[in-house]
């Protein structure tokens, strides 16, 4: 069987950045690739810098590697598929947010936690890695299994690695990574006409 050449494309209506534009979430990841210590640290002070209502920060973060039981015990926490990719990912990171910290700007949490996610994604896509968040996760799963206290709530996972798309990837999988992604164009997006 050959590999299915990737047609993933990144048709922008305008020119952005380049890094934005290569941006995508692939399910097929290398299942020997290590992510450095340092590098996993430096996505999650990506998002520690992003930006949040009142700088009120109101997130929290595990981070963790393949090859840990806490990196077994998030992938036993999702739902679905997600469970069949995610174990060849290098690492996955819990996005949580702290309401509490929050203080008058809840309004603002979730907005700012996915600030937060961004920032990490690019910084992934910096060290030539790709990310790929979740919401399909048991939220409850995560509280056991990590001692979350009552106040903070996982929102989403995000697995980060570096993408494979040879056949040591399921067909599925790499089915998948092969389908076209679109977009909405800019021209229904924008109410007002630049
Ligand atoms: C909040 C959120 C939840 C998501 N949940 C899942 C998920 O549970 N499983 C999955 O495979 N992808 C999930 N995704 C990935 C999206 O499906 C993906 O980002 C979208 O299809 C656009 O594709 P792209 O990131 O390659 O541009 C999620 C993304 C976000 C931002």
């Amino acid at each position: 069987m050959t590999t299915p050449t990737l047609t993933v494309s990144h048709p922008v209506d305008v020119a952005i950045s380049p890094l934005l534009a290569a941006r995508w979430s692939p399910r097929g990841f290398d299942a020997d690739h290590q992510i450095d210590r340092d590098d996993l640290l430096s996505i999650v002070e990506a998002a520690r810098w992003a930006p949040s209502a009142g700088n009120t920060q109101p997130w929290a973060f595990v981070a963790v590697r393949r090859g840990t039981t806490e990196f077994d015990s998030i992938v036993e926490s999702l739902t679905g598929f997600n469970r069949a990719w995610t174990p060849r990912a290098s690492a996955l990171i819990v996005f949580a947010v702290v309401p509490e910290r929050a203080g008058k700007m809840t309004a603002w949490v979730d907005y700012d936690l996915g600030q937060a996610a961004a920032y990490a994604t690019m910084q992934a896509e910096h060290l030539g890695l790709r990310a790929h968040q979740m919401g399909g996760f048991d939220p409850e799963a995560i509280r056991d299994a990590f001692e979350l206290p009552a106040g903070v709530i996982a929102k989403t996972v995000m697995a980060i690695g570096k993408h494979d798309s040879s056949e040591d990837v399921a067909p599925e999988i790499r089915r998948r990574d092969a389908g076209e992604r679109d977009r909405l164009p800019l021209t229904e997006l924008l109410i007002r006409p630049a």
